[in-house]
């Protein structure tokens, strides 16, 4: 599926690009011609049910899985021709790291940092500022295995931040937190996106990447079903418009009403208030207010349903996990 431009939204600089992308696994096409772009600067949501190809396109973007077919991009750097390149301006974070139990925290990252051939005295102040970041400073001794889920998770997104790249992959950073440490992790992503970084963040939780991610790509059977704005989501797979209608007075006459007309599809009596859905063709919220008000009806409410993209999401792959 395509996205168009609006026309007031100036051209953004590509990050991030795959182009017809195909990966197989035997018999099991885990990537489909897969389009993703995703531009600079972006807090990018990567959703997608379990087996949907999250982490097949993730490592592939990593440099740790060549494709069967097409082409991937980071920073303009092709992932198979340029794969030394692309390691340095990534930090991927897959979505099962190893822990050391026993190393103590500055060590681990002292040890990723020589590791990126950062000189021994540049990497102290890294190590420190990276802790920071990521609300560890107080942690900086302690040992790797006395660390809550939630604070080893911090120090994975530290780990991948130490050599300060442009681009960070995340396969699931928040799986396996509680709230508290999902919103800690969030404020983190979000701190990580004013700074300029770019974000990919892979989750099947949807209700937390609307919130977070400016856009998302929803992808199934590891093709793409839609990418954009949250927003744009909803209204793309919004199949027939709902409205919510409360009355002074008795709700039952307004049910009747609303009945009898031919553009309402079906209506419902949810606590006192009414829920409309339209007929997709010609439903029209106002159709609404009109034969209401003309069936002797005091109108005290009317308003479209929100849809989250959870909602949008579960419709569009119901039935098609792998
Ligand atoms: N190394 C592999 N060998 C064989 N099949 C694989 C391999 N890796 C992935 N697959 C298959 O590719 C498909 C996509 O898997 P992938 O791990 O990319 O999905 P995902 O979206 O990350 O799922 P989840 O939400 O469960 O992490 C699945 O059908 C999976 O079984
Ligand atoms: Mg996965």
């Amino acid at each position: 599926m395509s996205e168009a431009i609006s026309q007031n939204e100036a051209p953004r600089e590509t990050a991030v690009e795959t182009r017809k992308l195909v990966r197989r696994f035997g018999a099991t096409v885990a990537v489909d011609r897969l389009d993703l772009t995703v531009y600079k600067g972006d807090l990018f949501g990567f959703i997608g049910s379990n087996g949907a190809g999250k982490t097949t396109t993730l490592r592939i973007l990593a440099t740790f899985l060549r494709p069967t077919a097409g082409e991937a991009f980071v920073l303009g750097l092709d992932v198979v021709k340029e794969a030394d390149r692309v390691r340095h301006v990534i930090g991927y974070m897959p979505d099962f790291f190893g822990v050391y139990k026993d190393m103590e925290v500055t060590e681990y990252l002292d040890f990723f940092g020589a590791c990126y051939k950062i000189p021994a005295a540049r990497r102290e102040k890294t190590v420190a500022a990276v802790l920071e970041l990521v609300g560890l400073a107080d942690k900086r001794g302690a040992l790797i295995g006395a660390l809550s889920r939630g604070m080893q998770q911090r120090l994975g997104l530290a780990r991948v931040l130490i050599h300060d790249p442009q681009v960070l992959l995340l396969d699931e950073p928040a799986s396996g937190l509680d709230p508290r440490a999902r919103i800690e992790v969030a404020a983190i992503l979000q701190e990580l996106q004013r700074m300029g970084k770019t974000i990919i963040i892979s989750s099947h939780i949807l209700s937390e990447l609307e919130k977070l991610c400016n856009r998302v790509a929803i992808i199934e059977k590891g093709r793409l079903i839609y990418s954009g704005p949250a927003q744009g989501a909803a209204k793309e797979f919004q199949s027939a418009p709902v409205v919510w209608a409360a009355v002074r007075g008795d709700p039952d006459h307004a049910l009747k009403l609303l009945k009898e007309c031919s553009f309402v599809k079906e209506v419902r009596l949810i606590d006192g208030r009414l829920r409309v859905t339209l007929d997709g063709e010609e439903g029209d919220p106002s159709q609404v207010a009109e034969a209401l008000v003309r069936g002797g009806a005091k109108l005290a409410e009317l308003r479209p349903e929100e849809k989250g993209l959870q909602e949008v999401f579960l419709r569009v792959t119901r039935g098609e996990t792998q």
